[in-house]
């Protein structure tokens, strides 16, 4: 569930769509799924059982399946470049996240007469983001310093479900309404022209690697904290398919609700045609559309964006673990101290990225997340087909699943993470 918390976020409610919208529709949909079951998920379970073997922080783990002095100093590197990646990514979700939350007690300003408060909730300003920043991290922080029981995984179990009933719910409600059904059309009517396009296999490939929270050492710390007897196949199996699985199925509910607004006479084109998505979407056209449901709007207003908040929540948890968990197991630190302090620098460096927003938002969300991501997915594959030994692989990988040496997976998972994936992470990369 937490792994799945992680998977699950913005990337998947947000990104995923707009990716979707701007990209030729199911021809995204389908490249999407490809990458997503061919590259990301053989490359989730090599950070999963790297994590699991080694029962370690991302730069120890990767040590220890480390032969000679150069792959150890690839481990190191690697490693870091993971911690400081993650670190970055949490300083710019942590912003739009603060958006969320801000956009949730819209309604609840409203519901309480407050139009003012309500107005400067959703008018963009630096205060207001600075603000919301500080919040949303010190919500993050506080579940980190309860620990991995007591905070990750407790609160992921309950806001995991919370999430899917929402998210369903509103689907149905939505399409209900006239104009949802030209959506599910934009959405699942593939655009085939578009497959061929090199920015469409990039765009494809990057969301697969933010949606499953690869290379940065999130799921080899969660991974880490997985039981021996549990079967390692199958619960990567489940965290993929329920990532890919809410993905498509939010889909249903943002394509929809775009024509819905449009339906309503909200302008939902840029003025060259195309949809429209980035923050415009979530921030400016979603709440027309429920400004102009009346009465009923305020509340689907509050529904979708407490959605959006704990699917942020459950992937900010997992990011900040990842340096915590390294300061707490190589520094001795403790870990309420470590959290704390991360928290703090990871929190500063939104604020800078807020204060400054138009050089540096997009700069660290591309840095971030198509050039490192996608990198680090690489070594991952090569550390765990190239560098670690293959029959020590095996012997873990049966830890919980005795079956698995005879399996399918066994059979086509090696030679995907030693040929497959690199060259395929490399072609895109490079083209
Ligand atoms: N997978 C998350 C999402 O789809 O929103 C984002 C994410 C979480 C990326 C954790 C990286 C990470 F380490």
């Amino acid at each position: 569930m937490a792994a799945s918390g992680s998977a699950v976020g913005l990337g998947n409610i947000w990104g995923f769509p707009t990716n979707a919208a701007s990209n030729g529709g199911a021809a995204f949909l389908f490249t999407y799924l490809v990458m997503a079951f061919a590259l990301a998920y053989p490359a989730l379970m090599a950070e999963l059982i790297i994590g699991r073997h080694a029962k370690a922080n991302s730069i120890k783990a990767l040590q220890s399946i480390s032969r000679g002095p150069r792959t150890r100093v690839l481990a190191v590197f690697v490693g870091s470049l993971g911690i400081l990646t993650v670190s970055f990514i949490l300083s710019f979700y942590a912003i739009v996240s603060g958006w969320m939350m801000a956009y949730f007690l819209d309604p609840l300003a409203r519901l309480a007469g407050m139009t003012e408060a309500a107005g400067w909730l959703t008018a963009d300003s630096e205060l207001r983001n600075g603000i919301f920043v500080v919040l949303f991290m010190a919500l993050t922080i506080h579940i980190i310093r309860a620990g991995v029981k007591n905070g990750i995984e407790r609160w992921a179990s309950r806001l995991m479900p919370m999430l899917i009933l929402i998210l369903l719910l509103l689907i149905v409600y939505v399409l209900t309404l006239p104009g949802a059904m030209d959506g599910l059309r934009a959405y699942l009517v593939p655009d085939f022209s578009q497959v061929a396009n090199p920015r469409l296999l990039v765009d494809a490939m990057g969301q697969a690697f933010f949606s499953l929270s690869l290379g940065v050492g999130t799921m080899l710390i969660y991974g880490s904290y997985i039981s021996k007897g549990e079967n390692l196949p199958v619960t990567g199996s489940l965290v993929a398919l329920l990532d890919i699985g809410i993905a498509v199925i939010a889909g249903m509910l943002i394509l929809p609700a775009m024509y819905v607004a449009l339906a309503g006479g909200v302008q939902i084109f840029n003025p060259d045609g195309s949809l429209v998505a980035g923050p415009a979407l979530i921030v400016s056209v979603l709440p027309e559309m429920f400004s102009a449901m009346g009465a009923v709007g305020v509340f689907v207003s509050l529904a979708f964006f407490l959605l959006m908040t704990i699917a942020s929540l459950t992937s900010s948890i997992s990011m900040l673990e990842v340096p915590v968990a390294f300061a707490a197991e190589y520094r001795n630190m403790r870990r309420g101290r470590a959290a704390l302090l991360i928290g703090a620098v990871v929190t500063l460096v939104s604020l800078v990225i807020v204060l400054n927003f138009d050089p540096l938002f997009d700069l660290v969300v591309n840095y971030a997340t198509e050039v490192s991501q996608p990198l680090l997915g690489f070594f991952f594959c090569i550390f765990v087909a190239w560098i670690w030994r293959r029959d020590a692989v095996l012997r873990e990988i049966v830890q919980g699943s005795p079956e698995a040496e005879s399996g399918m997976f066994w059979k086509v998972w090696p030679v995907y993470v030693k040929f497959v994936c690199p060259a395929a992470i490399l072609l895109v990369y490079l083209g």
